[in-house]
């Protein structure tokens, strides 16, 4: 079917029909269903090049999802089949969609210039020339991705190079879904923010989206920008979240060394109301697939404008980080009478927050490749992570760093599916991902199985450590006296 949408005859506002998203991951899977579920008249499809991904999405057995997110598999099984479908046919869903949202993923560059630090947008650009070339009529572009400012330049560049015949209106709307809370973030967002070109169809174009949304978002959270605001909100407000969290990580440091407790003084501050207590939970450090990809996307696009001093401030979240990840894994050492080799370091948590599968740039990756180093033997449970996921993450850091053999290395890995075994006859337990779980293990039971001292490394602070040291444990928490 040619969706031709021919803007030059619609100028109001495109009815949108037919939506292809490109990129079945955290974000496209999840926004995309819930899309599908509020808008039961637009047919929306979700393709990747990925088609184990693919497979996955379209699986009969619903705890399969290659995502998990708390509320989605209902709202997949709702959908699916109905009007959401996934699919390896990307140029079909191309031609047939008036609007194509670009979600796939835009790492950090691992090579040549900007490696470290500029966003690959590599991905981007494929996708770009791909919707060029099968395109069939005019259509909407949604930047969906996270983006350096100005990349719609760059795509309209390629959309207009490649193909002169159809017009491609350009929007940014990006994602602010956080990871474990992606369906309700969906369900009612603070805010959707919709940036676009300011000429008459380029309006027309956010005026189809905000009609979209429109659908189970209240109006007055639908803010609409200049394309070049939206594309720096997005990096800022990922900039602005992780700086939060560094400045608490940082002031746990000093409570450690003056005996005051971070949680007391995170409250404190959290109750001005212009400071406010979100995000200032205090932690082994921030992980997740974004917030150091974005910073350092943010400190190069400074760099490259020639703002040296703005670049360093921001690049000191990340080093903060750093010290925070590096300071717990040496924490562990040093109490463990300065060697862990051989001795049995438990994790509880592999994930980078609770209620998701996602390991990306986990703090627990970090402090393991730490304790490796001092030759410690890591016996990992998570309840939603995989052990050829666990095994995999090593194996990438250790090649990154490039100095370990990882056969070698993997005989000091072990996965659980059972948090009592990976704890059994343990020298000391690490606390990793905040799991509810966690709270309410047998800890008296535990303590018997263990070596003695028993220790416990808190580094999210949510077990009860008056109880556990009642119990016998040597219990260390991020920011608390005593670490
Ligand atoms: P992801 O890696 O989970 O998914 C991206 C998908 O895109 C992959 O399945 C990949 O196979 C597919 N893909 C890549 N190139 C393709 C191509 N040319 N054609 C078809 N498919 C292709 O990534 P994600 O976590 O969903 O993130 C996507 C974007 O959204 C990133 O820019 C990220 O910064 C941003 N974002 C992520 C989150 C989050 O919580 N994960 C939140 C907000 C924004
Ligand atoms: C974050 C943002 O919250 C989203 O708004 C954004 O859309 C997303 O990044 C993105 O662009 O990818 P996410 O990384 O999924 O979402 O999860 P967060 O809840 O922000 O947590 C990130 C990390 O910070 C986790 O490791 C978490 O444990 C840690 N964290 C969070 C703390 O250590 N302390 C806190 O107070 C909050």
């Amino acid at each position: 079917m040619n969706r031709d949408m021919n803007f030059k005859n619609q100028a109001k506002q495109p009815v949108i029909s037919s939506i292809c998203c490109i990129g079945a991951g955290y974000v496209g899977g999840p926004t995309m269903a819930v899309m599908a579920k509020k808008c039961p008249h637009i047919k929306v499809t979700v393709v990747d090049t990925n088609s184990k991904r693919i497979d996955e999405w379209n699986s009969d057995d619903f705890d399969k999802l290659p995502v998990y997110e708390p509320g989605l598999k209902e709202i997949v099984c709702e959908t699916r089949g109905r009007n959401l479908f996934f699919s390896t046919d990307i140029d079909s869903a191309i031609c047939n969609a008036e609007m194509i949202f670009i979600s796939v993923n835009t790492p950090t560059k691992d090579y040549g210039l900007g490696r470290g630090m500029a966003a690959d947008l590599k991905y981007i650009e494929l996708c770009a020339r791909r919707i060029a070339q099968v395109s069939n009529g005019d259509k909407i572009i949604v930047e969906k991705s996270t983006l350096p400012v100005r990349t719609a330049e760059s795509l309209k560049t390629i959309l207009e190079s490649e193909d002169a015949r159809h017009t491609f209106k350009i929007l940014s709307n990006p994602e602010f879904l956080a990871e474990g809370t992606a369906v309700n973030d969906l369900l009612e967002p603070d805010r959707v923010l919709i940036g676009g070109e300011q000429d008459e169809q380029g309006q027309a174009a956010v005026n189809a989206l905000v009609g979209i949304y429109l659908n189970w978002i209240p109006s007055e959270k639908i803010i609409t920008t200049r394309i070049w605001s939206s594309e720096l909100s997005k990096l800022t407000a990922n900039a602005f979240l992780a700086q939060r969290i560094s400045s608490v990580n940082a002031i746990s440091a000093l409570c450690e060394k003056t005996g005051a407790d971070v949680d007391e003084v995170a409250k404190a501050i959290g109750m001005d109301s212009r400071i406010g207590h979100k995000f200032l939970k205090s932690s082994v450090g921030f992980g997740g697939s974004c917030f150091q990809k974005d910073i350092l996307n943010l400190v190069y696009l400074c760099r490259h404008f020639n703002l040296p001093e703005v670049a360093d401030y921001w690049e000191s979240v990340i080093k903060i980080n750093d010290y925070q990840r590096k300071r717990f894994a040496k924490q562990i050492i040093e109490d463990l009478f300065n060697t862990v080799s051989g001795k049995k370091i438990a994790f509880l948590g592999w994930a980078f927050k609770k209620d998701t599968n996602d390991t990306r740039e986990s703090a627990a990756i970090y402090v393991a490749y730490e304790l490796l180093q001092d030759r410690a033997e890591i016996h990992v449970y998570d309840p939603k992570v995989s052990a050829q996921q666990i095994i995999g993450d090593m194996k990438n850091m250790l090649q990154q760093n490039g100095n370990q053999s990882f056969d070698e290395i993997s005989q000091l890995i072990h996965v659980y599916n059972d948090p009592c075994e990976a704890l059994d006859k343990a020298h000391a337990i690490a606390v990793l991902t905040e799991w509810d779980e966690f709270k309410t293990l047998d800890w008296e039971k535990i303590y018997r199985s263990m070596y003695k001292p028993a220790f416990i490394f808190d580094g999210r602070n949510i077990l009860d450590a008056t109880m556990l040291r009642k119990t016998g444990f040597v219990i260390k928490a991020v920011g608390k006296q005593g670490i």
